[in-house]
């Protein structure tokens, strides 16, 4: 079995067919670019980020220019990327690196991965794309395809199973280039080595592939199964008065902490919801207007969106704002679709 020359021909293949990407572009790469677009990618589809990613660096150009950003501002450009404790970390790392290490991102494992939301796969990924070193960036891209390559069969979703691949990758990693080899296995994940259906006949390591040889693809990699998601009915109230709406902002822990939001009651129970937002705001829901289902990694939000006449607010934080308003705070991403409905319907109707 051909296996030791395989990274070559993978550096060879990525040579000729890397994809152009907008983080990709500086060389030596910025140590800031790689960070920034590794945090993104994280639970985001590259053809997303592109765009995300290219006004970032306008708004932020550099890591200081990100540390003296306001919260609101940097939640606001993240807006949409969703899990909103990235953009939290990344603020809180660039102030961090101003303190601690004078604007520049630090060149080593430990000074990296004590920064707020910097775990060992970004790691990996500044470490080898950044700074040359010959650490593996081992995500969800990099188990698949060495499972495959390897036959590993232990689940690449425990521990056991990772740091088996870990050590694979450290032994492939060819020397001089360890970025270009992580990003080559980026690349042939997402566009060869796929997870269903992998299209091998276009595989630059197909003669090393365990998994292809003994005709294993479709039953490796091995992963145990995911969590099942929580269902929720969200039932949410729509308050206006003199033109603003009302909307309540989330508690500065847990989920979408501190993003701003519809009054809302959540509960298992559409009925029980609705009633509970009743509760809370002392009012009665008319009809509902708007209904939408948020899918979340852990939850799924049947939302529900009810017009309602007077209200009394709870403790917490409130205000009022116009549709215009909205454009300039952090939305929670399942209300920024309520608002969007709102906006339009609203428009509509002053243009009759
Ligand atoms: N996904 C995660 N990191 C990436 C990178 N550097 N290039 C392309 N896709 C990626």
């Amino acid at each position: 079995m051909e296996k030791n020359n395989w990274p070559a021909k993978l550096l060879a293949w990525f040579d000729e067919n890397r994809r152009e990407l907008p983080w990709r572009e500086s060389h030596p790469r910025n140590p800031y670019h790689v960070w920034i677009s590794e945090i993104m990618l994280q639970q985001t589809r590259t053809e997303t980020v592109r765009e995300y990613f290219r006004r970032w660096m306008e708004q932020f150009p550099t890591i200081k220019d990100l540390a003296q950003a306001s919260e609101e501002q940097v939640l606001r450009a993240w807006q949409g990327l969703g899990y909103y404790s990235r953009a939290r970390n990344l603020h809180k790392a660039a102030r961090q690196i101003m303190v601690e290490w004078a604007g520049r991102m630090p060149a080593e494992k430990k000074a990296l991965a004590a920064l707020p939301g910097i775990g060992p796969y970004t790691v990996g990924a500044i470490l080898s794309m950044a700074f040359g070193q010959p650490v593996p960036a081992v995500d969800g891209n990099l188990l698949r395809v060495l499972a495959r390559l390897y036959g590993v069969d232990e689940d690449i979703s425990g521990t056991a199973g990772k740091k088996t691949i870990t050590e694979l990758a450290e032994k492939a990693l060819p020397e001089g280039r360890p970025g270009d080899f992580n990003e080559a296995m980026m690349d042939l994940g997402a566009e060869i080595c796929i997870p269903k259906h992998p299209r091998c006949g276009q595989c630059p390591v197909q003669e090393s592939c365990t998994a292809w040889q003994q005709n294993r693809t479709d039953s490796l990699p091995v992963k145990k199964a995911k969590p099942i998601q929580k269902e929720f009915a969200a039932a949410c109230g729509i308050f206006c008065t003199e033109g603003r709406y009302l909307l309540h902002k989330r508690p500065s822990k847990g989920m979408l902490a501190s993003m701003w939001e519809f009054p809302m009651a959540l509960d298992h129970d559409g009925e029980k919801a609705r009633q509970d937002l009743e509760t809370q705001l002392e009012t009665a829901a008319g009809p509902a207007v708007w209904q939408h289902k948020h899918v979340f990694t852990h939850q799924i939000w049947h939302m529900k969106a009810y017009l309602l006449e007077k209200i009394s607010c709870p403790e917490g934080e409130w205000a009022y704002f116009t549709p215009a308003e909205w454009e300039k705070i952090p939305l929670a991403g399942p209300h920024a679709k309520l608002a969007a409905w709102l906006k339009k319907t609203v428009d509509s109707k002053e243009k009759v």
